[in-house]
């Protein structure tokens, strides 16, 4: 795998005989956190809703340590095994399965986007939001688990807006699947949150989803199809 995005290099190697995967931050990251952090307060001021920017910098280190993917195993929210960990690069177990984005369209998933739908009602039930939770931030094992990566930008907050983020970045990135299965897999995803949050959901999810999936999408006829649709969530 060699993976090319705005924050990191992402290659697979071996360590200690074992596929891992070594990201590598490069000189794009600080404009990309600056941008993100940009993007939140101006979305959260214009939705009336003023929010504290996401913390950035060491918070992102000690989000991806060890001891904070301990504690994350101990709400009951699985991650990759960590390696390796320091500003410039991360090393960790190698998912095989790839990321959730993927499975969307060759197989049904309903089950996994349930799955990502309860990890973020637990999080949000033990008072911290992903800011990030794009469907390409959960990767599933041969066991048909799915796990979550990428949890440099987790925050402590309980605000619904920060919540509603998380569901409308959720939502937004699988707006650009088939109508049928973007259907499906967002109704599976709510019903899994909803299952942790007895029945609660971010009141700003769905405008949100709206104002993100322009940044997230890769097929803008089938996000106007879903956007329009009132028979999806
Ligand atoms: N441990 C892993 N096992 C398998 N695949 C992985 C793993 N970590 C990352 N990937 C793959 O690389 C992609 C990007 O990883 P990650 O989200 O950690 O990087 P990023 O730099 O934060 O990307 P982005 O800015 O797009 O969120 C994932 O969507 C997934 O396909
Ligand atoms: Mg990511």
């Amino acid at each position: 795998m060699y993976f090319i995005n705005w924050e990191r290099n992402i290659t697979t190697n071996l360590f200690e005989r074992n596929k891992v995967v070594v990201k590598k931050t490069k000189s794009f990251t600080n404009l990309r956190h600056f941008l993100l952090i940009f993007c939140f307060t101006l979305i959260s001021i214009f939705s009336g809703n003023p929010a504290c920017p996401p913390e950035i910098g060491q918070r992102i280190v000690e989000n991806e340590s060890f001891e904070f993917r301990k504690k994350l195993k101990l709400i009951g929210i699985n991650t990759p095994k960590l390696y390796s960990i320091s500003y410039e690069e991360i090393i960790e177990e190698y998912i095989k399965g790839g990321n959730l984005y993927f499975y969307f369209h060759k197989e049904k998933a309903k089950d996994l986007a349930f799955q990502a739908g309860r990890i973020t009602g637990i999080l949000h039930k033990n008072g911290f939001v992903f800011i990030d939770n794009k469907c390409q931030n959960f990767v599933v094992n041969k066991d048909k688990e799915v796990i979550r990566i990428d949890l440099g930008f987790i925050q402590k907050s309980q605000s619904l807006f920060a919540q509603s983020i998380d569901v409308g970045s959720f939502l937004a990135s699988i707006l650009d699947l088939k109508p049928q299965i973007y259907t499906n897999a967002a109704k599976e995803f709510l019903a899994g949150y909803r299952e942790i949050t007895h029945n609660q959901i971010p009141y700003l999810s769905i405008i949100l989803r709206n104002i993100l999936a322009l940044g997230f999408v890769y097929s803008h006829s089938n996000m106007i199809k879903n956007m329009i649709n009132r028979r999806t969530p």
